[in-house]
């Protein structure tokens, strides 16, 4: 990273599942903090929260006057987003959004450090930059070295999401659902999920449009061919919510236009950046949601060609969502822009 003046940084959603993360992370990186603001909505007015042996107050988004600062993180949701992005944006900020609201504006770059680096290389024109949706970031991360290696015929894709993904509110409702359920008594309600998850799994993440499809599995395969530049690519999926509390996983079956050797794939994945390869499938050794370890890496196993189909391949891919698909992307984002002069440059 290029020295540089220290920066004034503010999360918005700082007290959400993303927005604490991402202050944890913040916290620990090596980005020089100049004045750290912590906003949310009005029921968390003046809850503290430590940062770098400073004690940083909660304030409410909607009753502070100036928005002036270098990088506005947005963990508040799309409403949040779609009412404030433009309005940092115009005091000069930088906007690194979590939301849906902006990421396929084609004047938003959509950005995965490891992936599409060079989509950052100017300061976008609307001053906003588009963190992608959780399970698009670790299932690009991952297959990135193979749809260059080889041309893609098309991408099936199954996810097992975690409760994490529906933020705080869906951590605590599997918690309470669960206990619940052990103690016999019943569940309120099963809110923010369609039907109650504990013990369960739901065929549904988002809304379901006219076609049947969820908002979840439209943002998958539109946020693939955004930042992997293939817009021609076929990728279709099915998103399921999982009784598990953090970490998503994902079954991916890639078919390409020709026969893959294995010992290819498994080259190209351990040579990949940030990929945690479990290559030994016959040790059974794969990655799982609640026991990985290395939360910054997307661990990838049960790699096998299909023996019915040798231009078949399969993977097994799991990622801390809160992390990998959410706040370190964030925070990957905040540092390439750094490096790039797109920030700290004004
Ligand atoms: N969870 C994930 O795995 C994940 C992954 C990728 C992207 N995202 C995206 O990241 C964003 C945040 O998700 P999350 O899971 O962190 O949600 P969350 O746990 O529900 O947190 C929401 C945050 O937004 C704040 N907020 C809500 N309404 C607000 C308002 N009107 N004004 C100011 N602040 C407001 C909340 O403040 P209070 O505490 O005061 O209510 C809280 O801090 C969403 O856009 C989500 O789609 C999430």
């Amino acid at each position: 990273m290029n020295p540089m003046r220290a920066l004034n940084i503010s999360i918005v959603g700082a007290t959400g599942a993303v927005g604490a993360e991402l202050t944890k992370l913040l916290e620990v990186s090596r980005i020089p903090v100049n004045r750290l603001r912590l906003l949310a909505s009005r029921n968390s007015a003046g809850r503290q929260v430590r940062f770098r042996d400073e004690t940083c107050f909660v304030e409410p988004l909607d009753e502070i006057g100036d928005l002036e600062t270098d990088i506005a993180f947005l963990c508040g949701g799309g409403a949040v987003s779609a009412e404030w992005a433009s309005r940092f944006a115009a005091q000069g900020a930088l906007v690194i959004d979590n939301s849906n609201a902006f990421r396929m504006n084609p004047d938003v770059p959509l950005v995965v450090p490891q992936v599409n680096p060079s989509a950052l290389s100017h300061r976008p024109r609307p001053g906003i930059v588009a963190n992608p949706n959780c399970s698009t970031i670790q299932l690009v991360r991952a297959v990135r070295p193979l749809v260059t290696a080889w041309d893609v015929r098309q991408i099936i894709v199954t996810t097992y999401q975690a409760a994490s993904g529906a933020g705080r509110m869906g951590i605590d409702k599997l918690r309470n659902g669960t206990r619940a359920v052990l103690e016999g008594s019943s569940e309120p309600s099963a809110a923010p999920f369609p039907v109650s998850l504990a013990f369960n799994v739901i065929p549904q993440v988002g809304e379901i449009d006219s076609e049947g499809v969820t908002l979840e599995e439209l943002k998958l395969a539109q946020e693939a061919r955004k930042i992997l530049a293939m817009p021609d690519l076929r990728l279709t999926s099915t998103c399921v919510r999982v009784p598990v509390e953090n970490g998503h996983s994902e079954a991916v079956y890639i078919e390409f236009e020709e026969p893959v050797r294995l010992g290819h794939v498994h080259e190209l994945l351990a040579q990949e950046a940030g990929v945690w390869l479990y290559a030994d499938g016959i040790r059974k050794e794969y990655p799982t949601p609640r026991f990985i370890t290395n939360l910054e890496d997307v661990h990838v196993g049960r790699v096998r060609v299909n023996p019915q189909n040798p231009r078949g391949l399969w993977l097994w891919i799991v990622a801390d969502n809160l992390q990998v698909g959410a706040a370190l992307n964030a925070l990957l984002i905040a540092q390439l822009a750094i490096a790039n002069r797109v920030i700290g440059e004004r």
